[in-house]
């Protein structure tokens, strides 16, 4: 069967490298595996990147030495921080919402169900 898409056929596709500069970039969950790989991978393209994370110190590392990457620290389970990190980062062209937890949450698990945000308090992208 013939491939249907090709990277020589279709050039920035698949993984070729492309050009990001200009565009402005958040990602979330910065600090490692997904979301660590994906901002570093943004920001070689050549995109502005903030990369955020509620965990502070690798950020720093990782946006050492990288060209237009910012941070900003924010706990995306708190409503007051999700608003303050949509001013900060201002409008964007590529958002990576990638936070979470990948571990069971909940009393059984030892209780981080409070982290969560009530739907009614989830603050409107729009009013921001
Ligand atoms: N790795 C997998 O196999 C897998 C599978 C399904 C879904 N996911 C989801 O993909 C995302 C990334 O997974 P990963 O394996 O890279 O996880 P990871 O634990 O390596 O990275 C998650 C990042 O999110 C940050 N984070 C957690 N809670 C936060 C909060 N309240 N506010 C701000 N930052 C917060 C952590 O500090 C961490 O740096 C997660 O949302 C995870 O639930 C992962």
């Amino acid at each position: 069967m013939e491939p249907v898409l090709t990277v020589e056929a279709h050039p920035g596709a698949l993984g070729a490298e492309m050009s990001l500069a200009g565009k402005r970039a958040l990602v979330t969950g910065a600090a490692s595996g997904i979301g660590r790989a994906v901002a570093q991978h943004l920001s070689r393209l050549g995109a502005q990147v903030a990369f955020s994370d509620i965990d502070p110190k690798p950020l720093y590392e990782l946006t050492k030495g990288l060209s237009g990457a910012s941070t900003v620290v924010a706990d995306l389970a708190v409503a007051a921080q999700v608003v303050h990190l949509a001013q900060v980062a201002g409008p964007v062209d590529i958002l990576v919402n990638n936070a979470g937890l990948q571990r069971k949450v909940g009393p059984a698990a030892g209780g981080d169900a409070d982290r969560s945000v009530p739907a009614d308090q989830v603050p409107d992208p729009r009013d921001v």
